[in-house]
């Protein structure tokens, strides 16, 4: 039989044929994703080898569809499966990933054609769609012929292949490890499909990251063969947790096994583990539904601290080496102002930092300087001290049991924190009462921001003055606005940063526009300093920019800044780490 099918169309069409993907392998996994509606047991996917003119090849053995469906369902375009399927597929009642109806068009965004085939019911039906047509027709969709034809189909097959042929040069080569990765992900945690890419089934070493694998023997519980995977860099891992398998059938969801009530090991780290433990001696702990571990299980009960243990040692690992990293950044200021602090603080103002940073691993580098220079200046509080000091006598002064004192107490170093960034709240409720009054002079601002130098923010959260620079300035300018010039001296500050780098600060009044004319004084002042120092940039503070006074003319190295906007992102900052304490209280307590 051969006869033209044509596509029936919705009126949301045209918005959501804009659709684009972000990559050539997110474009397949559309078709996978179909596969999976489909309730197909098995999907097999083939790429082509690199430089060759081979299809992309999706091929599952789920339901199929009829003529009729073919014609009813698939090529209805953005029609919406669940409103007339429901969530759950018939067969397996997997959760259904159809949304808008036009996956299937991803085909055609990597491919110039794609022929479908599909079989059910002792039919195959066949029809191949170009892109080509579908682009010269958008508005009249309906009008376009595609070749459809009927074959019969041997009794009791059922499964739909999806054939892309000539790729766009548009588009990446699809890669056979990027999609087994991305699959991976999404589909690793699923037992009632069989993924392959290429005839290779998805595995472990699909998924980014270091991977362990231990076998053990426990007493009570067998032998286990525990293999996971702890992924790098920032990425936590969908599904991430560890699966229990026993007699070859994951029991429950996967979990942490008593790891995510350990203090030590931030949440975040829990996300980035990802894999399963073998235990078939547990077959006896299993429930009837094999939802759960019965509860007093005594071979579960010595099952968990092993692999509790063999997860800890594992993300220590390789934690170690990316908190190292992201405090190696930060490492030199801090040093600079442990070194200041008398001996006997240092080391408890070492330990106390690590476990800070270690609870705020992950943040991103601008909320860790914040942290971190939050906790130095409650460093250099004398009520920290004397409650520290009070914890170290009563342990007898050594370190060990000093740290382990300070896990109990964990929530008071918390609570101080809190207390330090609450005072630095009412610095800035001090400085915007300040810069909103029109009569503030320069100096009045400028001896509170040279108290608070954090108000300056990221970049310069860190940054340290001392009386040598001070004194610099104190002479230049004292030297260069003598007698009538005297009243015009301005208002200069100079700093180091945390990469050794000098800063020049103008502070302006609060009610002064900043214009070319500032700009181009404070680059004199610049030029008459740089000679002692090297390179000095420049930060000028006022009511922000003159009209004049764009950005894209702004000279190089010249920063301007409104002490509102400085305000306002300081505070963000300050909310976002009291907020963060406050949720610790409660999650501790
Ligand atoms: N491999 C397949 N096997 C059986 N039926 C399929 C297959 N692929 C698509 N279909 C049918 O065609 C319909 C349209 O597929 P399409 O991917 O365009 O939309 P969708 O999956 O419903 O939603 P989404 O746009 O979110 O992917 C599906 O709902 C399904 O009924
Ligand atoms: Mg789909």
């Amino acid at each position: 039989m051969n006869e033209n099918a044509n596509f029936k169309v919705d009126p949301r069409l045209a918005s959501l044929l804009g659709e684009t993907y972000r990559s050539t392998e997110h474009a397949i996994k559309e078709l996978i994703d179909n596969a999976w509606d489909a309730d197909a047991p098995t999907i097999a996917i083939t790429l082509p080898d690199p430089m060759t003119a081979d299809s992309i090849v999706i091929e599952d053995t789920g339901s199929g569809m009829t003529e009729l469906e073919l014609r009813n369902e698939y090529l209805v375009v953005a029609n919406d499966r669940r409103s007339r399927k429901g969530d759950r597929t018939k067969q397996l009642k997997r959760l259904v990933k159809g949304r808008k109806g036009i996956g299937k068009f991803a085909g055609l965004m990597v491919a110039n054609i794609m022929a479908i085939e599909t079989t059910a019911h002792g039919k195959t039906t066949r029809v191949v769609i170009s892109k080509e047509d579908l682009l010269n027709a958008t508005r009249d969709l309906e009008r376009i012929d595609l070749p459809l034809t009927v074959v019969p189909a041997p009794d009791g097959v059922s499964g739909t292949k999806v054939t892309l042929t000539s790729l766009s040069d548009r588009f990446e080569f699809p890669l056979p490890e990027k999609l087994k990765t991305l699959l991976m992900t999404e589909y690793g945690r699923e037992e009632d499909v069989r993924i392959s890419v290429n005839s290779e089934a998805l595995c472990l070493d699909d998924l980014p990251g270091e991977k362990f694998q231990k076998d053990d023997t426990i007493p009570d519980a067998g032998a286990i063969k525990l293999s996971f995977k702890v992924s790098d860099g920032a990425k936590s891992l969908k599904q991430a947790g560890i699966a229990l398998r026993v007699g070859g059938k994951i029991v429950g969801k996967p979990g942490f096994f008593g790891l995510e009530d350990d203090p030590e090991i931030p949440p975040k780290l829990l996300k980035k583990l990802y894999g399963e433990v073998e235990a078939d001696g547990l077959s006896e702990s299993v429930t009837a539904d094999w939802g759960d571990i019965v509860e007093n299980s005594k071979a579960f009960h010595a099952l968990k601290p092993v692999i509790q243990a063999h997860l800890k040692n594992a993300v220590e690992e390789v934690y170690k080496r990316e908190v190292g990293l992201q405090r190696a950044r930060i490492q030199r200021q801090i040093n600079l102002r442990l070194a200041e602090m008398p001996e006997h603080r240092r080391r408890f103002a070492q330990i106390a930092l690590e476990k800070v940073m270690k609870r705020f691993y992950g943040e991103s580098e601008e909320k860790v300087e914040t942290v971190a220079s939050v906790i130095l200046d409650a460093f250099e509080k004398d009520e920290y001290w004397l409650v520290l000091k009070q914890i170290d006598e009563s342990k007898g002064g050594d370190i060990e049991t000093f740290a382990s004192a300070l896990e109990i107490f964990g929530l008071l170093d918390m609570a101080l924190m809190a207390n330090q960034a609450k005072s630095r709240l009412k610095v800035l409720d001090h400085l915007d009462d300040l810069v909103r009054n029109p009569a503030t002079l320069e100096k009045n601002v400028h001896s509170v921001i040279e108290r608070n130098l954090w108000v300056l923010g990221y970049d310069h959260s860190l940054i340290s003055s001392n009386r040598t620079l001070a004194r610099t300035i104190e002479e230049y300018t004292s030297a260069k606005f003598t007698g009538d010039r005297a009243s015009k001296r301005p208002d200069l500050f100079l700093a180091q940063n945390l990469r050794g780098g000098f800063f020049l600060i103008e502070f302006k009044r609060p009610a002064k526009e900043i214009d070319r004319q500032d700009q181009r004084q404070a680059q004199e002042y610049r030029d008459d300093l740089e000679p002692k120092f090297g390179q000095i940039e420049i930060l000028l503070l006022g009511k922000g920019r003159d009209v004049t006074a764009t950005m894209q003319n702004d000279p190089p190295r010249l920063q301007v800044f409104s002490y509102e906007a400085l305000i306002s992102s300081a505070r963000t900052q300050i909310d976002w780490l009291l907020s963060e304490l406050k949720s610790g209280e409660s999650t501790s307590a």
